[in-house]
C-alpha cells in the first residue's frame, strides 16, 4: 500500500512537472478514471471541454478521453500539439457513422440539415453542416433554419431531440454500446433498491428508460442538476467514472451507479502513467487532414457560435 501511494505521488509530480516544461494543458472527459480526473486542469463534457480547446493558450493539450474529443480539439486549436494518450481509445458510437452513407442521405432527403453528434469521426463532421453535443443537441436543431434534419449516429439522441422539437427528425441507426444496453428492468432493480432516490440519466440511453427517469442530461447537466438538488441521494445513469467527481463535489450526498458495469472500456484505457508517456514522448499526435479541418472546423464553430 505505501509502495502504491510512493508511486501515485511519484506519478503526479511527474506530470507537474512535465506539464509546465511543455506548456501543457490536461483535459479530462468525466468518465475518466480518478487519478487522471485529479491531475487535469479542466474536467468537463464534450461541450465544456471543446470549448476550453478553443480558447487556451497553453502549446499541448493532453486529451484523456476517447478519439473524437482529441480530434475536436485539434480541429478547432490547428497550432497546438493534441495529445491522445493511448491510441486506441475510441468510440463505437462515432464509428457508426460514414461519409458515404451521409452523402446517401443527402440525396434521399435534398434540403435537409445534417447534424452530427460530436461523437463521430472527423471526417464525419466535415461532411455535416453543424455538430452538438448531448447538453446542446435540443437547441442546435431548433436554431436551423431547415424543417427536416438528418441527425446522426445516435438514434437515442436522436429520438430525445425528435421529441422535443417540431422539426422532422431523420434518424441514423446508430448507438452507444454502453448506455443502449441499459434495460427497463435495470431501472426497476434500481429503484427497488434506493427508492428515495433521485434517477440521473443520460440521453443515449433509450427512450423507454428515460421516461422511467427524474432528470435527463449530459454529464455536465447531471453534475449540475445534483448539486443544485436538495436530495440527499442519486441514482446515475451514465458511465461511472462520473461517480468519482459526483462524490467529490457533494461529500454530504450517495451516488449509486445504476447498473454496477455501467462503464466503457475505451474511456478507461488511459492511466496515470500513460499522462506521463505521453508529456514525456509527445505522443500520440492527432493529425487531421487541412480540407478535413477547415470543414469539421466551420461545422463545430456554427455549433459553439450557438452558445456566445
Ligand atoms: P457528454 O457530452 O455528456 O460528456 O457525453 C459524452 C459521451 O461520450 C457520452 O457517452
Ligand atoms: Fe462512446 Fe458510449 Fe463510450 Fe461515450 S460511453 S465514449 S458514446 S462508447
Amino acid at each position: 500500500m505505501v509502495k502504491e501511494n510512493k508511486e501515485y505521488e511519484f506519478l503526479v509530480e511527474k506530470v507537474q512537472e512535465l506539464k509546465k516544461a511543455r506548456n501543457a494543458l490536461i483535459l479530462a472527459h468525466n468518465y475518466q478514471i480518478g487519478e487522471v480526473q485529479d491531475v487535469a486542469d479542466y474536467v468537463g463534457d464534450s461541450f465544456e471541454l471543446s470549448r476550453i480547446a478553443a480558447k487556451t493558450d497553453a502549446e499541448v493539450l493532453v486529451f484523456c478521453g476517447v478519439k473524437f474529443m482529441a480530434e475536436s480539439a485539434k480541429i478547432l486549436s490547428p497550432n497546438k500539439k493534441v495529445l491522445l494518450p493511448v491510441k486506441d481509445a475510441g468510440c463505437p458510437l462515432a464509428d457508426m457513422a460514414n461519409v458515404e452513407k451521409i452523402k446517401e442521405m443527402r440525396k434521399k432527403y435534398p434540403g435537409a440539415a445534417v447534424v452530427a453528434y460530436v461523437n463521430s469521426s472527423a471526417a464525419v463532421k466535415a461532411e455535416s453542416d453543424i455538430c452538438c453535443t448531448s447538453s446542446n443537441a435540443v437547441k442546435v436543431v431548433n436554431s436551423l433554419k431547415e424543417d427536416t434534419v438528418i441527425f446522426l449516429p445516435d438514434k437515442n439522441l436522436g429520438s430525445y431531440v425528435a421529441r422535443h422539437t417540431n422539426k422532422k427528425i431523420i434518424l441514423w441507426d446508430g448507438y452507444c454500446p454502453v448506455h443502449n444496453s441499459i434495460t427497463i428492468e435495470d431501472v426497476k432493480k434500481a429503484k427497488n433498491e434506493h427508492p428515495d432516490a433521485e434517477f440521473l440519466i443520460h440521453p443515449e440511453c433509450q427512450n423507454e428508460v428515460l421516461e422511467m427517469c427524474d432528470y435527463v442530461g449530459s454529464t455536465a447537466g447531471i453534475l449540475k442538476y445534483a448539486k443544485e438538488s436538495h436530495s440527499k441521494s442519486f441514482v446515475v445513469g451514465t458511465e461511472k467514472g462520473i461517480i468519482h467527481r459526483l462524490k467529490k463535489e457533494n461529500p454530504d450526498k450517495k451516488f449509486y451507479p445504476l447498473q454496477e458495469n455501467f462503464i466503457c472500456p475505451d474511456m478507461k484505457k488511459i492511466t496515470l502513467k500513460d499522462v506521463v508517456r505521453a508529456l514525456e514522448k509527445m505522443e500520440y499526435e492527432v493529425e487531421i487532414n487541412g480540407e478535413t479541418r477547415k470543414k469539421a472546423y466551420n461545422a463545430l464553430e456554427r455549433m459553439l457560435k450557438l452558445s456566445k
